[in-house]
């Protein structure tokens, strides 16, 4: 079955091949079987099984969510309004949010991360990355890591998330190299670990990192959030697809991004939820380096999955224009999780070219640029995702 989107007034294909090219006005698409089956000019579409009209809308791909916390139960609503209050963000509250989805039963917990899910795609995001790291024992990673796979379309182990109270830290890290990581490892792709002052030090982030490569699994890093460190170094020597958070960049480290293929992953709703220094987006893209927009959805620093509040803070904040952050969030993050690129039954995802995957984000809007004109406006009107479409 396929299915003709026409009355397109303004496409975001974000697709590399074509350049500066890459918008097409008065445009449609084919869709067929989850794929992108044609694109170009409405006047030249072929026929399809089926046609919408969406009547000069703007449609780009779907947003590419490539860092989210999804996996918890319970809310940290007290400790925002006292940091709302002056107080600074430390990452204590993480043993806050483990102890509370300690407590949920399964399908507690399977609700909740399905309703964020729901939430992410009524938004228009339509690839989504969870992560384990509110379990900190073999047993809830593990539980977190299945939880996840059934909701997400890719799972990072992130048992280095916290040293739980009372424990040794390099015992700890020995239990997330070991048992902890033997049990997730069927369930997920990738591993990170919290880099940072008060979480994991360098010896030990690279060490679970190492061991974590050794097992197959893809490297990300929490790095340079709270203060300057050597999380961002440590990703770029060990080629990790993303360094996350970059609030405390040094000159060497945007220019060692910027000479490696490891993504900077920036989180706006997070800088603004903490308080934080705004990481220097605008300044990595200066330099060269490939920037991702992602919501960190989580219940300590950035409870929302609202990927255009981002979109539009990147653009009225960070200072980015409308392009490149819509290029961040569907493209950027698509690198950041290494499906920038078709394989063999794997659709690229973040771009729209023939045969990526159709996932789809229409507007209820004639030009994208009414993300971060109307910021907090519903403007999500239709989303297909791999095909179906679910929104709309
Ligand atoms: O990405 N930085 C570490 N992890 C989360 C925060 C987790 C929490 O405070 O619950 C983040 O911001």
């Amino acid at each position: 079955m396929s299915e003709l989107i026409t009355g397109i007034g303004e496409l975001h294909t974000v697709d590399p091949a074509r350049g500066a090219d890459s918008v097409l006005r008065d445009a449609a698409v084919v869709v067929e079987d989850g794929l992108i089956a044609w694109i170009g000019r409405a006047s030249e579409a072929p026929a399809a099984d089926r046609a919408v009209d969406v009547e000069g809308r703007a449609v780009l791909p779907g947003w590419v969510d490539s860092h989210t916390h999804l996996v918890f139960a319970g809310d940290r609503g007290e400790e925002f309004a006292v940091r709302m209050a002056g107080e600074a963000y430390a990452a204590g509250g993480i043993g806050v949010t483990t102890n509370a989805t300690r407590e949920a039963s399964d399908e507690t917990l399977r609700g909740l991360v399905a309703g964020r899910v729901r939430d992410a795609v009524a938004g228009g995001t339509t690839y989504v990355e969870t992560k384990t790291g509110y379990g900190l024992d073999v047993e809830q990673e593990l539980r977190a890591a299945k939880i996840a796979a059934g909701a997400a379309d890719e799972v990072t182990f992130l048992g280095a998330h916290l040293v739980p109270e009372g424990a040794d830290p390099d015992e700890y890290v020995e239990l997330v190299c070991g048992p902890m990581l033997g049990a997730v490892a069927p369930y997920v792709q990738w591993a990170d670990v919290f880099c940072e002052r008060g979480a994991f030090n360098p010896e030990q982030s690279r060490r679970v990192l190492e061991a974590c490569r050794d097992a197959g699994l893809g490297l990300r890093v929490h790095g340079n959030q709270i203060g300057p460190g050597e999380g961002v170094s440590l990703a770029v020597e060990l080629g990790a697809a993303s360094v996350d958070h970059c609030n405390f960049l040094s000159d060497e480290d945007v220019a060692a991004l910027a000479g490696s293929d490891t993504v900077a992953t920036v989180l706006p709703a997070c800088d603004l939820s903490t308080r934080a220094p705004l990481a220097p987006a605008r300044e990595l893209l200066d330099a060269g380096a490939t920037v991702a927009i992602a919501s960190n959805c989580n219940p300590g620093t950035s409870y929302t999955t609202s990927m255009n509040f981002c979109v539009a803070t990147a653009v009225l904040q960070m200072k980015l224009t409308v392009d490149e952050a819509i290029r961040a969030a569907t493209l950027g993050g698509a690198k950041a999780l290494r499906r920038d690129v078709s394989t063999p039954g794997r659709p690229a995802v973040g771009h729209l070219a023939v045969g990526t995957r159709a996932d789809l984000h229409v507007l209820d809007a004639p030009q994208a640029v009414h993300l971060a004109y109307r910021p907090g406006m519903p403007l999500t009107w239709g989303v297909w995702r791999a095909g179906r479409r679910e929104i709309g």
